[in-house]
């Protein structure tokens, strides 16, 4: 989602006449922040010190995003060098927090005022990749006791069905042929009516858009109607990124996760019954506080049992203000590393397992973009893999057909099939 409002500030800011330019040029630096861990949050710190040029001055900066909104005017006690301090929902008023610093003074936005900078943002370029996201829905309610995202990004909130198809077709007259759809928690996204398996039945019909996605996903927003998407839309790729964070059930509860193993095991189960070739994707911390060595040994028996074709896994971070970061038995770094090193081992086999069945397997490619190797293209299966093919005769933005070659440890390499002529 940083990726997707990195997008739409810069074309808010282009469309005030503003270009891009890099780094050491700058008069404006805008750094789009993460508070989701303690290490995305000291990044903007050391970057800000990065930014003073050799004769001592710097570029006007703004600070945005989710480090913004919970840090708010401690960055410009903390960095005075940061002239500008927004948050992920008040981005469309830069131009005017732009205009706000004249004579040296601060500008700080740190509102929550829901779904309106979209309406305010300017309309989507005219050129796009041939992938684009797109936010769908915004903030959370969850509340796990680990996280920022509800107190950052706010409630959860769906932008209207018009709002989406509109942006969806103008992103496609654009060039794109794969949408991802974005929010904190995307299948929660609704009109009041529906669900999110109406927005991509209704995508579905948009006639040049070949690929759609969604992420990131809650297992108790995952409706049997959703599922059923996933078997009858053929245009919905087979990949789902369902984080669990954790294999026991006494964490989940401390987590406030509201989901069990059980519940989590039966809606893949689901998942799978409707799209017996998805690709299951996961989120998981270790250490959360009060974790034991017998529940982190549960969380590698729910990876055993699941099989994922790629997963996240992070140690646990304490965030200011959440409920666990003052919760008893924080667990020692050396044993976070330790369970960090352990997990990841299983899913680095697991993901290999996955990825070793596609060998000699013919599959669609979408290219994405060129590779480090003369003449290397580099796309995307529809299970999300990224595949590496040598062709000079594809362009980017093709859907070519190839076939799986040999399998690295974060993608494959195939060679693009070269179909008969027909012959009348
Ligand atoms: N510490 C570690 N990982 C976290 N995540 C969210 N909050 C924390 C935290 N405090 C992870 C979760 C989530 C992903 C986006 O980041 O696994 O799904
Ligand atoms: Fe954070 Fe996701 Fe939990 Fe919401 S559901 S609080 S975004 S981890």
């Amino acid at each position: 989602m940083n990726v997707y409002d990195g997008a739409r500030m810069s074309e808010l800011l282009d469309a005030e006449g503003m270009t891009r330019v890099s780094e050491v040029e700058a008069d404006l630096v805008v750094l789009n922040t993460c508070h989701i861990r303690e290490r995305a949050t000291e990044k903007v710190y050391s970057d800000v010190g990065r930014l003073r040029r050799d004769d001592g001055s710097t570029p006007m900066i703004a600070v945005a995003g989710c480090v913004a909104q919970a840090e708010g005017a401690e960055i410009t006690r903390r960095a005075r060098e940061v002239d500008i301090v927004v948050g992920p929902q008040a981005y469309h008023n830069l131009p005017a927090l732009v205009a706000a610093t004249a004579g040296g003074k601060r500008a700080l936005d740190l509102d929550l005022p829901g779904l309106e900078k979209f309406g305010v943002l300017p309309k989507r370029p005219r050129q796009s990749g041939p992938t684009a996201f797109l936010t769908i829905q915004e903030g959370c309610d969850k509340f796990c006791t680990y996280c920022v995202v509800p107190y950052t990004r706010g409630s959860e909130i769906s932008r209207s069905f018009n709002a989406i198809l509109d942006e969806a077709k103008a992103l496609v007259d654009g060039g794109a042929v794969e949408i991802t759809l974005l929010g904190q928690n995307v299948n929660a996204w609704t009109d009041d009516r529906h669900g999110l398996d109406h927005l991509i039945r209704a995508l579905d019909g948009i006639a040049g858009l070949k690929r759609i996605r969604y992420t990131t996903s809650h297992p108790n927003d995952m409706t049997d109607s959703l599922i059923r998407a996933h078997a009858d839309v053929e245009k919905l790729m087979p990949f789902l990124h369902l984080p669990v964070q954790s294999g026991s059930d006494r964490v989940l509860k401390a987590m406030n996760r509201n989901h069990t193993t059980k519940s989590y095991h039966d809606v893949i189960s689901r998942v799978y019954q409707a799209r017996p070739d998805i690709a299951v994707s996961g989120d998981f911390i270790v250490g959360f506080p009060g974790e034991t060595d017998a529940e982190f040994t549960e969380t590698l028996q729910l990876v055993e049992h699941i099989g994922y074709a790629q997963a996240y896994s992070f140690k646990y971070s304490p965030r200011p203000g959440t409920p666990a970061a003052t919760m008893a038995g924080q667990i020692a770094p050396e044993v976070m590393d330790e369970r960090l090193q352990r997990l990841q081992a299983v899913i680095n086999t697991q993901q290999n397992r996955f990825n070793d069945r596609f060998v000699d397997l013919e599959m669609p490619i979408l290219l994405e973009r060129k590779g480090r190797k003369v003449g290397q293209l580099i796309g995307k299966s529809p299970w999300l893999q990224s595949v590496h093919i040598a062709n000079d005769a594809a362009q980017i933005g093709d859907m070519i057909a190839v076939r799986i070659e040999s399998v690295g440890p974060n993608s494959l390499a195939g060679k693009p099939i070269l179909k008969e002529p027909h012959v009348a």
